[in-house]
């Protein structure tokens, strides 16, 4: 049976296999949620924009204060040896760091001698079966009952977790965040929406996790000439949009056609995956190809 998580793993300095790296109950991810994580995806054994991801990492480590236990060409030596290591050619790279593991429980932060817990692993790339990018997927929305700082990619998941799971049970793929009115974001992805031949997209606020794959989507745009908006998405234009996308590092581009319970557009591709959706997913391969190309 193929494992989910290669060996070996890394832990706080060493390689060793997944059966053997313990952390303490006492570590403030396992207590507080107190920690922060990056997903990279990799192609053909090559990290995909892995300066974007470890910049990332670095930005939500500044913003919950706490020190980076590497420096950027260690972290850039970790990805590098799992992905070696690992059987497969596309891999995704999980890098978690958290607060680490005091003597005791106490909600502010431990002394600076308690060292913070790094963790990684590489993992098989689950990419979306043809059939289903074909169809597209079913979301659902539900309010966004979710932090005040979801720009940081910080570990503390649970209300992401609960609406990927209201979504999961309804037979849907993700769960689309609103609040005040705005759509947000995905449980798990950032959300595009299509109208009139217009790409829109919400801004990069405090509310919105800064997607490295959002990124890729705004700068190929731009490099085909498609028309962009980056503006407040309200409610309402979610639901008459042509198309709407969920965008991620692991579900690259994926249409969603039905929204609590609706078809997503209006004629014949009605509840389809629209004509943009299909031409992004391709210049998304081309240009995956030519980084992989490039190294
Ligand atoms: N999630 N918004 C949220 C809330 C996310 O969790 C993610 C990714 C994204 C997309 O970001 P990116 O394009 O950088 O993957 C947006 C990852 C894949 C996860 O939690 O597994």
């Amino acid at each position: 049976m193929t494992p989910y998580v290669a060996d070996p793993v890394y832990l706080n300095g060493r390689f060793l296999p997944l059966a053997e790296a313990g952390v303490s109950p006492l570590d403030r991810g396992f207590l507080y949620g107190d920690g922060v994580y990056e997903v990279i995806p990799v192609y053909s054994r090559r990290a995909f924009r892995l300066d974007e991801h470890l910049t990332r990492l670095q930005a939500t480590l500044d913003g919950i204060r706490l020190a980076n236990p590497l420096p950027l060409e260690g972290w850039k030596a970790v990805v590098l040896q799992l992905i070696e290591a690992a059987p497969w050619d596309d891999q995704s790279i999980y890098l978690q760091v958290t607060r680490g593991a005091d003597d005791k429980r106490d909600h502010a932060f431990p002394p600076a001698s308690v060292p913070p817990t790094a963790f990684a692993f590489a993992s098989p790339l689950v990419t979306t079966p043809a059939e289903v990018r074909a169809t597209g997927v079913a979301a659902i929305t539900v309010p966004d009952l979710r932090w005040a700082r979801c720009d940081l990619k910080v570990i503390s998941l649970l209300a992401n977790v609960l609406a990927r799971q209201q979504a999961v049970d309804q037979g849907c793929a993700e769960a689309i965040l609103i609040r005040d009115g705005l759509m947000k974001e995905g449980a798990a992805s950032n959300i595009f929406v299509v109208k009139d031949g217009v790409l829109l997209a919400p801004p990069k606020t405090h509310l919105m996790l800064p997607g490295i794959t959002y990124d890729v989507i705004l700068e190929l745009a731009e490099c085909y000439g498609q028309p962009v908006k980056i503006a407040e998405i309200e409610e309402s234009e979610l639901r008459r949009a042509d198309e709407v996308w969920m965008t991620s590092s692991t579900k690259e581009i994926l249409a969603i056609t039905t929204l609590d319970g609706q078809p997503v557009g209006n004629g014949p591709n009605a509840g389809k995956p629209g004509p943009l959706a299909g031409q992004m997913w391709q210049w998304y391969q081309d240009f995956k190809n030519t980084v992989m190309r490039k190294g």
